[in-house]
């Protein structure tokens, strides 16, 4: 396939969800009533949704098959087994426990393991993840290693070998109950950790008989990326790939949302006995009978068959590319976005693109707000509206005001993207019209999903 420029995607489309074609006014209408935040904007008002490729992706035939297998016992399902030998397959933990998404075994976990005095290192926590690390009082570290974002590295998500180093002299063994590994890095804008770093990080973490842990969220994009960009992995396999990767770690935290291909679900798994006695305890309590945690039969099939098909090279192939095409058409019209592109998003640097707004005048949401009006795409701020409130009531402007764009696997074809790069350039071409937001109303906390705002 490599003599063709055009990237096709490796499917056919056999069944249709109806896309509602919405006008300029029809959407002014819409960000009035919901008080311009688009997290309450009806999904039905949405031309292109990239709010997340979390859950959004689009079942195969043979998932929608597979549901028709789904057993429904309460112990002991076939479709339990199933999901079982799947992620074993790839992950070959002695422990799996199945919840209904990734957090819900994040906060098995760190109710297990953390609390007052204890420290998460991670490359990067994703928001639920700190979260569940800082519910419990434990404290979330993030050891992204300092580095410019604009330059063009292969593995930017990798973590700072160094500073895990630092942090153990600094706190002692004692008070780290795990260390993290999120593969790939979203808040680093999806960026890939390499074979080499995972292989230091476990280095680390014998010398001082720590337990690693993946979050293994978007496993198959970062295989993909080892594959293309690490010495001596251009030949391997991309379950190989995986395995090796798992090979480090002592356990995992997985979202079958992401790269499970599945609509839900999720999971836990761990080599250490007494660990997962202790989980399996708390998954009784919140989640459900350890051979289905938060799940029906059905969703354990579907993933099941998803992690066949995640694994495979020309969906892979795909993947990273049209989220690439994406990406590299906004860069090449001078839209800055944070290079080099990620797997699953494209981030745009909307505090570059938007200057004449101070971050307190929140840039990110203005562009997001602006691509819904103009074209009926919807992305995430992931900026001060985000992050700039603080438990003590400041307000401080985020280290990046960014407008996401994530692309749900297997649902949009590449005319539905050229039509978001025109929406993209058009706006950007008329940035300096663009004004900042005020927020009217505001929860204590995460106020991103339900602040109402009203533009300067
Ligand atoms: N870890 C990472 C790296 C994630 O990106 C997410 C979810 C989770 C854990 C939690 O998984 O949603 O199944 O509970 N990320 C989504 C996103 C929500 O939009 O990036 P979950």
């Amino acid at each position: 396939m490599d003599r063709w420029q055009t990237i096709i995607e490796p499917f056919r489309i056999h069944s249709v969800e109806p896309i509602r074609m919405t006008t300029v006014a029809e959407r002014e209408a819409a960000l009035k009533t919901a008080g311009y935040n688009l997290f309450n904007v009806h999904a039905a008002d949405v031309i292109i949704d990239l709010l997340t490729d979390s859950g959004t992706g689009a079942m195969s035939r043979d998932q929608w098959a597979a549901i028709q297998h789904g057993d429904e016992s309460y112990a002991g399902s076939p479709s339990w087994y199933r999901f079982l030998e799947a992620v074993q397959n790839l992950f070959p933990f002695k422990h799996v426990i199945p919840t209904h998404q990734g957090r819900a075994a994040e906060k098995i976990l760190f109710s297990v393991v953390g609390g007052p005095g204890k420290v998460v290192p991670n490359n990067a926590h994703f928001d639920t993840t700190r979260a569940n690390v800082e519910y419990t009082g434990a404290e979330a570290v993030d050891l992204t290693p300092p580095q410019d974002p604009q330059a063009i590295l292969p593995f930017k998500g990798d973590m700072d070998v160094a500073a895990l180093e630092r942090l153990i002299q600094e706190r002692g063994v004692g008070s780290i109950p795990v260390v993290f590994m999120t593969v790939t890095n979203n808040s680093m804008g999806g960026q890939p950790v390499s074979m080499a770093n995972l292989r230091a990080v476990r280095d680390v973490c014998n010398r001082h008989g720590l337990p690693l842990f993946l979050d293994a969220c978007r496993f198959a994009e970062n295989a993909w990326f080892i594959k293309e960009r690490e010495t001596g992995y251009a030949d391997k396999k991309i379950p190989d790939i995986v395995r090796e990767m798992a090979s480090f770690a002592d356990g995992m935290t997985m979202s079958a949302k992401k790269d499970g291909l599945a609509n839900i679900g999720g999971w836990l798994a761990m080599n250490d006995d007494s660990l997962a006695e202790r989980c399996r305890n708390m998954l009784i309590l919140t989640e459900g009978f350890p051979t289905y945690g938060g799940l029906a039969g059905r969703d354990l099939e579907a993933i099941a068959q998803g992690l066949e098909e995640v694994v495979e090279e020309d969906y892979l192939r795909y993947r990273i590319q049209s989220t690439a095409y994406l990406g590299e058409a906004l860069a090449a019209s001078d839209v800055p976005v944070i290079l080099p592109i990620g797997g699953h998003a494209v981030y745009i640097d909307a505090r570059r693109l938007l200057s004449h707004i101070t971050p307190l005048e929140y840039p990110g949401h203005s562009l997001a707000v602006e691509l819904y009006h103009e074209g009926g795409i919807r992305g995430v701020e992931i900026g001060t509206v985000m992050f700039g409130r603080h438990p003590d009531g400041t307000e401080t402007a985020a280290s990046m005001d960014l407008v996401r764009l994530a692309v749900p696997r297997r649902t949009y074809t590449q005319s539905h993207i050229d039509y978001v790069i025109e929406v993209v350039q058009f706006v950007a071409r008329r940035a300096s019209a663009l004004r900042g937001y005020r927020i009217t109303h505001e929860p204590p906390a995460l106020r991103h999903f339900t602040a109402r705002f009203e533009p300067l």
